[in-house]
């Protein structure tokens, strides 16, 4: 965590809570999460629960904000399935998850396709949040650098147009959904990789972009993860979904944050 950048922690739920259960979720985290305000929420419910989420955050009074988890580039059309940025505006979602590993290793998305995505959710004026990563064989193989060296140059054209709205998130594969989380180092050398590929940019993208850890990240992690200087917050998937579990986490950023605000 860097002083010149707001912690940002970021609950995906995945294809869990779509229903009644991700609205009391929601109420539960406005309730506990009243007195982190150094750092920035963002909760991403499936589409079903998207309008739902954001209506019982408003009537919390909530600071949180809401996410897709996808979108297509296009913003209507004939593509059975899929939901635009329009939509997920309609919806009250302010942030979209683009690039996912899920989708990009089960449905097939390409660099390219993640990269018209983030273009399409700029220009829509949604926040992206990009996730990047290596399999564990490409770790095994010394490949992790130019594996996410390729997710990540992908997209900085876009993200350059508008330094610090778009958000990377670096995910190993290996690490998510796992209970194998990176060590902080390891996840450190990687960020700090990022950050210099922004830097080609420019170095104003390098300073002020928020890059994300995610992958099997839990209150008894977080703070070693958080305490690295290029870690500026966590895409949490698991441990979202309980309200205490996510709340911890955005408490311990919120620590981390006062911390290296009065150092
Ligand atoms: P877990 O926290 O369940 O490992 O999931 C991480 C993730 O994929 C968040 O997008």
């Amino acid at each position: 965590m860097h002083p010149s950048r707001r912690p940002l922690i970021a609950g995906n739920w995945k294809m869990n809570a779509g229903g009644a259960d991700g609205c009391e979720l929601a109420a539960a985290l406005a309730k506990s999460l009243r007195e982190t305000g150094d750092v920035d929420i963002v909760i991403a419910p499936p589409a079903t629960a998207l309008a739902a989420v954001s209506n019982e955050l408003n009537k919390n009074k909530s600071s949180i904000a809401v996410a897709g988890q996808n979108m297509h580039p296009e913003d209507a059309g004939a593509f059975t399935g899929e939901i635009s940025s329009s939509m997920l505006k309609i919806c009250g979602a302010t942030w979209v998850i683009i690039g996912h590993s899920e989708r990009r290793q089960l449905l097939g998305e390409s660099d390219g396709f993640v990269r018209d995505k983030v273009a399409a959710a700029c220009r829509a004026e949604i926040r992206p949040i990009v996730c990047v990563g290596e399999t564990l064989d490409q770790r095994e193989a010394g490949q992790t650098l130019e594996v996410v060296a390729a997710q990540v140059r992908a997209v900085t054209g876009h993200l350059g147009a508008t330094p610090g709205y778009g958000v990377v998130a670096y995910e190993p594969i290996w690490a998510i959904g796992t209970g194998k989380v990176a060590s902080p180092e390891d996840a450190q050398q990687v960020h700090s990789h990022i950050r210099g590929l922004l830097n080609e940019v420019s170095p104003e993208l390098a300073t002020s972009t928020r890059i994300l850890y995610g992958g099997s990240m839990k209150p008894n992690n977080a703070e070693g993860l958080l305490s690295q200087h290029d870690i500026d917050g966590g895409l949490v998937g698991g441990a979202s979904l309980q309200a205490s579990g996510f709340t911890k986490i955005a408490e311990i950023a919120q620590g981390l944050a006062q911390q290296a605000k009065t150092h």
